[in-house]
């Protein structure tokens, strides 16, 4: 039976990209977006890939993710990937942020995916199922030594935080896997055409990771090559 799994944020970027590589690796996967009237690429993926089905969800809307828990009832994930994510505002700074700003920006970032995973727990394969969160190297604090992107950082590493005290019960009641991904610096909307990295090269790392890390029920921040990044 082929595995299934929900990704979350997979309008564009990095979440499109895994949702075409894990159907290309024989996945069932139901792909979200925030507008589906807005993300023709994952339309057009879903309009020729069978395997690929599509749902909706704002991560700054609680109401939203209680609706999508209704909609997913019964189904049973290998996978479910909270990969959504913002930068928040250009200026990162603590001296200008608005209350507004840094609660849109935690709430997208860190609370929502926990919260959204906490609902979905009850659907995820004991044992060999995997919640992963795609947080950022800019989430740890013992690398960052050099500062910069400030606010998006501290989002990060707030959901790692939420992210441990999550994989503390989900790993003892149900055996699952909890993992912290850093999927490189790459090209995308959020990157910028800077890095480094193609969509295709981290994607296909990052899938690697997913498949190996399956029936580990431990919680592990790695890169896109399965190296351990320290928190
Ligand atoms: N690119 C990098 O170098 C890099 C490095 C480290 C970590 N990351 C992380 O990787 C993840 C994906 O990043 P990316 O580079 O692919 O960024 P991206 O191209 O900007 O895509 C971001 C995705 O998040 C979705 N999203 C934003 N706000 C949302 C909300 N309120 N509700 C639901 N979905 C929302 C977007 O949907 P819409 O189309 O509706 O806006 C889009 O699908 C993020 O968590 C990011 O922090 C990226």
């Amino acid at each position: 039976m082929n595995k299934l799994a929900l990704i979350v944020g997979a309008s564009r970027g990095l979440g499109l990209g895994l949702t075409a590589e894990l159907a290309s690796r024989g996945w069932q996967v139901i792909a979200t977006a925030r507008d589906l009237a807005q993300a023709d690429e994952l339309q057009q993926l879903a309009a020729t890939e069978a395997s690929v089905t599509l749902e909706s969800v704002d991560l700054n809307d609680a109401a939203s993710l209680a609706d999508l828990k209704r909609r997913l009832a019964g189904r049973l994930f290998d996978l479910v990937l909270l990969n959504a994510g913002v930068i928040g505002p250009d200026h990162q700074s603590v001296e200008e942020v608005t209350a507004a700003d840094i609660g849109a920006l935690m709430m997208i970032n860190a609370i929502a995916p926990v919260h959204l995973a906490r609902l979905l727990v009850p659907q995820v394969r004991s044992q060999t199922g995997i919640v992963a969160f795609m947080t950022s190297r800019m989430g740890s604090i013992a690398d960052n030594l050099s500062g910069g992107s400030d606010l998006y950082r501290a989002s990060k590493a707030a959901l790692n935080s939420l992210t441990r005290s999550f994989a503390a019960t989900a790993i003892g009641n149900r055996g699952l896997t909890v993992l912290s991904l850093h999927p490189g610096w790459v090209r995308t909307a959020m990157g910028g055409p800077a890095a480094p990295l193609d969509v295709q090269t981290s994607v296909r790392g990052v899938a690697d990771v997913l498949e190996q890390q399956a029936g580990q029920q431990t919680h592990a921040f790695l890169d896109y090559q399965g190296k351990s990044i320290p928190w």
